[in-house]
């Protein structure tokens, strides 16, 4: 509603932009215009709808105002490339787009986005855009609206993904109380439902809870359906490429991952580059599964042992000297014109979510950084790096062949930025323990491979 509600051209907004209010049955803004709705509207015998709001029936909007600007990458860029009111330049994924080599092919945003294949322009499906009480309107240029990307949701699927069928069952409370992990409405669990185990009132009912898991299930084909079009975005663009082994002998081995940015519509990651973790886990083992080395894995918290781990910085487990991540660092300058990094450097008031607030006093008396910026690490479109690893001779066993093990794994967010804004809760009464444990269940691994190194 908020892309088909807008009836200008903003360009580069921010995000800000004004939405043209009204109802249900209100016009909407889209590429194609009127023509197929008032067909419709003529045949209502056989299109079962009404447009005015105080009729009984299927209410849909009354027109369809042609707004040509939703098919232009500035569409997009509207709110994917923003400039916070400190002047901070938070995302930009419209400007890097704007240089890149798919922008000079004239191929856009939603071409990637929004056609068969998520990430790659491929061509759009065609059928009808509604099928009302079983009757299809005329088939058309269909566009995918789901987004894909490395995001996904840390909430209880009895509340997300929308199920009208969830809605009616429970309420929203009643459903944070399902116990989903426990096997609730499975027979697993049923079955062996200790004594006098106590449920919530609304889940006293066994039936209920068999009732309740089916709407999950249905809910869990969802999130996996979902997770696919994820990977499917996400292999299209981070690719492991070569893996070369450059000395593996009892001095020691060494040898070098690629990564490689597999479209060249812009960075990876882009936009909210600053916090995408996208980063190589290694491991190599002897031949009887002793660890002779590791890389990207995690502290105690889940973060990465980076420079934002609470552990490396207590000194308490060791910094990862190899660790390959392609997350942006936000640094800040400090009082004698350096520079630091930040977890998340944007003021936040304790009472709501954070957003960034324009200082209404001069910085030098509230002591906050006058510049902010993102550095970025992410690989240029058609770029690459090399991941160098070294395992110096002694710590090898005397056991090979030794075997690495060798993933690039995405993550939406680090731990470390839960942990920071902690502060003014989340929604859902989940604890920030159960964010960051959600998180870090949901990392995705894109690509594996296996080297063997034969070293005697
Ligand atoms: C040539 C194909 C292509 C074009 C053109 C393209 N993208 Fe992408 N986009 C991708 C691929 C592949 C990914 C997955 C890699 C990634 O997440 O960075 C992606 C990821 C993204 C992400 C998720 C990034 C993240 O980590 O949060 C956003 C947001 C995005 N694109 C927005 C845009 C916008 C806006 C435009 C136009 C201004 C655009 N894309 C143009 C291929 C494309
Ligand atoms: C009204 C603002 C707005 C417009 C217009 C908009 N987006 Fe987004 N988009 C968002 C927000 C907010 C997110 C979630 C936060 C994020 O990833 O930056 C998002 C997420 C995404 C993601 C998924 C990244 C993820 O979080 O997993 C992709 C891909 C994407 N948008 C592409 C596009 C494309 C392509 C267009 C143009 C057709 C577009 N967006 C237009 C606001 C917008």
């Amino acid at each position: 509603m908020v892309c088909h509600r807008i009836d200008r051209d903003y360009n580069k907004a921010s995000g800000r932009l004004a939405l043209v209010e009204g109802g249900l049955t209100e016009a909407v803004y889209g590429p194609a215009g009127n023509a197929e709705l008032a067909r419709v509207l003529e045949n209502t015998h056989e299109y079962r709808v009404v447009t005015d709001p105080k009729e009984p029936g299927r209410k849909i909007h009354k027109e369809i105002k042609q707004f040509t600007n939703i098919s232009q990458p500035v569409f997009c860029g509207t709110c994917h490339d923003v400039t916070l009111f400190n002047g901070f330049r938070l995302e930009e994924a419209y400007s890097e787009y704007r240089l890149s080599p798919a922008a000079a092919r004239g191929e856009t945003c939603q071409d990637c986005h929004m056609g068969k294949v998520q990430g790659v322009v491929s061509g759009y499906e065609t059928g009808p855009a509604a099928v009302v009480g079983g009757v299809p309107s005329a088939p058309r240029k269909l566009t995918n609206h789901f987004f894909a990307g490395p995001d996904y949701s840390v909430i209880h699927p009895g509340i997300f993904p929308h199920n009208a069928e969830a809605q009616q069952m429970a309420t929203l409370a009643e459903w944070l109380q399902f116990d989903v992990a426990a096997g609730w409405g499975t027979d697993k669990f049923e079955d062996n439902v200790p004594e006098g185990h106590e449920f919530p009132e609304r889940w006293r009912s066994i039936d209920d809870r068999y009732d309740a898991r089916e709407i999950l299930n249905t809910q869990f084909e969802r999130l996996e359906w979902a997770r696919q079009q994820r990977l499917e975005v996400l292999r299209n663009g981070y690719v492991m490429g070569k893996i070369v082994t450059k000395r593996a002998d009892r001095s020691g081995i060494e040898f070098q991952v690629q990564v490689k940015n597999g479209t060249d519509g812009h960075n990876v990651p882009t936009g909210f580059s600053g916090e995408r973790l996208v980063w190589l886990d290694v491991t190599v083992t002897d031949r009887e599964g002793t660890v002779v080395f590791r890389s990207g894995d995690r502290d105690p918290n889940g973060d990465l042992r980076d420079g934002h781990s609470a552990y490396v910085h207590a000194g308490e487990i060791e910094l990862d000297p190899y660790l390959f991540s392609l997350q942006s660092i936000f640094v800040t300058q400090n009082g004698r014109g350096g520079e630091i990094e930040h977890v998340i450097p944007i003021p936040y008031p304790v009472t709501a979510l954070p957003r960034v607030l324009p200082s209404a006093v001069s910085l030098v008396f509230t002591g906050e950084p006058p510049t902010e910026r993102n550095h970025k690490m992410g690989i240029e479109p058609n770029g690459q790096r090399w991941a160098p690893y070294e395992i110096a001779g002694d710590a090898l066993t005397g056991k090979g062949p030794y075997r690495a093990d060798i993933k690039l794994i995405s993550q939406p967010a680090p731990v470390n930025l839960l942990v920071a804004m902690q502060s003014v809760g989340f929604d859902y009464g989940i604890t920030p323990r159960q964010a960051g444990d959600a998180l870090v269940a949901g990392a995705q691994v894109l690509w594996q491979r296996e080297v063997v190194f034969d070293v005697k």
